[in-house]
């Protein structure tokens, strides 16, 4: 078979022979990329995926039974708008650009690049999280936002390629070449670095990083340049389902957790259940490390990205205006160890704006866990932390806060630390949790099974056939 009869696309790959030659090459590097990263025990099963195969909103995907290593990585782009005009910034109004403009290339490169690296990232965090699936159906999840992390990888590495010459192709490379956690060669972003080997962890990951990837995403749909657009538009259709998997995910362990409460008092860990202390710990860190994911608060970089006109605000025809050049948006920053308000510039807030509407949509997931236990008439809470809270970049990284965002000292914190995120004994507790439960239909004990199943599939289904 060749090449571009193997990878779905919509891009006209047979009549692109550029394009043909450059995947020809990386191609083989990426299967062997996946066969020693990708999910560490499971290559050899058949596994219940649904594949990109069209841009058609009824019928883009297909499900089927497929091994993970032949899984068709495919390429699509949301079909472009006749005149498409640029949205926002200095550029507003002219023609969106259809090649990379001179003057933004590097600003571009570094844009698709960081977006890139992070999808590779994840599923190098996520190997080994098959051995301990608390069921059948939630190793396909697993394994069906692996894929797609894997196909959202050949997204930017299609962009690097076509549009981006021989820097592009090396660059390419570099992104099978960084692993997450290295000491010499790491993953560009902090969250992404960070271990994510237990399930409590997996699925705070894909609620809460996976959602920053959903902001970033929406951010680039506003590009100028305009298979960055669609390209962009393409992946928040599969992005959607991971953030469900975390959300529901998440929200069947306070189903199970709230159980366990009614019965047994507060005393969850004696009967096997994860306590809510240490889900609100969870949850605490990776909102913390994944608002860092946003850069910083007042930025010079976030400045020029929207001057430009290569990345925007999350959907910005909402907005009534576009240049945001005489506004200004008001910042809490730390002065002489206080709090002060300050206005800044609306162009160097941008970071910020898109950080905005993220914890908005946090807050509405974590809504939705609360109603779960008010609904088992629990009168405990989840909360967001506030946004200050352990941030390790940006106007806040250099000070301590707790989770209501009050400045406090470093001894306050060492203090507070292991009240406020998971400790050792935390972590070895999940972890004392976690061991894999194989027979379709069974579920461990410290998680409710879903309400649903796959694609009108039941929970019973055998969504994952071992070898
Ligand atoms: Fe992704
Ligand atoms: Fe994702």
């Amino acid at each position: 078979m060749e090449l571009h009869e193997k990878i779905p696309n919509n891009v006209n790959l047979s009549a692109d022979p550029k394009l043909k030659r450059a995947l020809e090459k990386w191609q083989p590097n990426y299967v062997d990329w996946w066969m020693d990263m990708g999910p560490e025990g499971f290559q050899r099963d058949d596994v219940y995926l649904r594949t990109a195969i069209s841009v058609e909103p009824g019928g883009w995907a297909h499900y089927d039974y497929v091994k993970m290593p032949e899984y068709r990585w495919g390429i699509f782009l949301t079909p472009g708008e006749a005149d498409r005009k640029i949205g926002f910034g200095d550029n507003e109004g002219k023609p969106a650009w259809q090649e990379v403009p001179g003057e933004m290339r590097t600003q571009l490169r570094r844009l698709i690049v960081t977006q890139g690296d992070t999808e590779p990232a994840s599923v190098e965090q996520q190997r080994l999280l098959g051995k301990t699936a608390p069921s059948n159906f939630d190793l396909r999840n697993l394994f069906q936002v692996n894929v797609e992390e894997g196909r959202h990888l050949w997204a930017m590495v299609y962009l690097l390629h076509s549009y981006f010459g021989r820097d592009g192709r090396e660059e390419a490379e570099d992104l099978l070449r960084r692993r997450s956690g290295d000491q010499d060669k790491p993953r560009i972003l902090g969250a992404f670095n960070e271990p994510c080997d237990d399930w409590l962890n997996f699925f705070m990951f894909t609620m809460f990083t996976d959602r920053d990837g959903k902001y970033q995403l929406l951010a680039l749909a506003e590009s100028g340049f305009d298979p960055l657009s669609r390209t962009t538009k393409f992946m928040l259709t599969e992005e959607a389902f991971h953030m469900s998997v975390g959300e529901t995910g998440v929200g069947r362990i306070v189903e199970r957790t709230a159980a366990l409460m009614r019965e047994h008092g507060d005393n969850v860990r004696d009967h096997g259940g994860i306590d809510l202390p240490t889900i609100q710990k969870y949850l605490n860190f990776w909102v913390s490390a994944s608002t860092d994911l946003f850069g910083g608060e007042v930025s010079t970089n976030a400045a020029q990205y929207f001057a430009t006109g290569v990345k925007g605000r999350n959907r910005e025809n909402g907005y009534d205006e576009h240049k945001c050049l005489d506004s200004y948006y008001t910042m809490e920053l730390v002065k002489d160890s206080k709090i002060v308000k300050e206005e800044i510039p609306m162009r160097n807030a941008m970071n910020e704006i898109l950080r905005d509407d993220y914890l908005a949509d946090c807050q509405r997931g974590v809504t939705r866990w609360n109603k779960i236990l008010e609904d088992a008439g629990l009168s405990d809470r989840l909360t967001m932390p506030h946004r200050r809270f352990h941030r390790q970049i940006g106007a806040y990284g250099d000070h301590h806060f707790n989770p209501d965002g009050g400045l406090i000292s470093e001894e306050q914190m060492s203090k507070g630390r292991d009240s406020w995120l998971p400790s050792e004994r935390d972590r070895a507790y999940i972890k004392s949790l976690m061991y894999a439960v194989d027979e379709p239909g069974k579920i461990a004990n410290w998680i409710a099974a879903p309400k649903s199943g796959v694609k009108g599939k039941p929970f019973e289904f055998e969504y994952v056939r071992r070898d």
